[in-house]
């Protein structure tokens, strides 16, 4: 696999809550490549900020500019295991990107396995509203789309994390 990978890193992308960190981290130790986070990496470059503090103070706007930045440089170096936050592949800029450095993997769940798993995390501003499980169905309507541009789809369901990841070696 790796071989076949040449330069080229592996890019998790996906809904909250498909399991896109833990999958990832896994997947990766199973390759030894290293791990990443997007979403620790942009924390990390706000000096420890929280991903809805940084929505709180500087808005999502700004949060998606240095999201798009911030994966555009963990691509640059090499091959890794990435995982992307929710929104981060609806940027068309960021897709080309990613098409052009990595082989992309969406995570799909369906709705209700979605919200159970956010419900046990309140670190998604997104889903700071009065109707979650309605932000989740229209989020998924219009991303879903989308997210179906990546290389290859991975149905992520309530089966062990290691069967998924080695559904996704088996597909790479
Ligand atoms: C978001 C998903 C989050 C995080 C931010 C926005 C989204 O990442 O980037 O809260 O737009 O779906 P996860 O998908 O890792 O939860």
């Amino acid at each position: 696999i790796l071989s076949a990978l040449g330069a080229r890193s592996i890019v998790l992308v996906g809904m909250m809550g498909v399991g896109k960190s833990t999958i990832g981290r896994r997947l990766a130790a199973r390759l030894g490549l290293r791990f990443l986070d997007a979403d620790v990496e942009i924390e990390v470059a706000h000096a420890g900020m929280s991903i809805p503090e940084i929505f709180a103070t500087h808005g999502e706007p700004y949060f998606r500019d240095g999201e798009a930045r911030v994966i555009a440089r963990l691509l640059e170096g090499g091959p890794v295991v990435l995982a992307t936050g929710g929104g981060a592949f609806m940027r068309e800029e960021t897709r080309a990107r990613i098409a052009a450095k990595a082989i992309s993997i969406w995570l799909k769940a369906d709705h209700d396995v979605i919200m159970r798993r956010v419900r046990r995390r309140a670190d998604r501003p997104l889903l700071q509203t009065a109707d979650p499980e309605g932000t989740v169905t229209r989020l998924l309507a219009q991303r879903e789309p989308v997210y179906a541009n990546a290389d290859l789809t991975i149905a992520s369901r309530d089966v062990p994390h290691d069967r998924i990841v080695e559904e996704c070696i088996e597909a790479l």
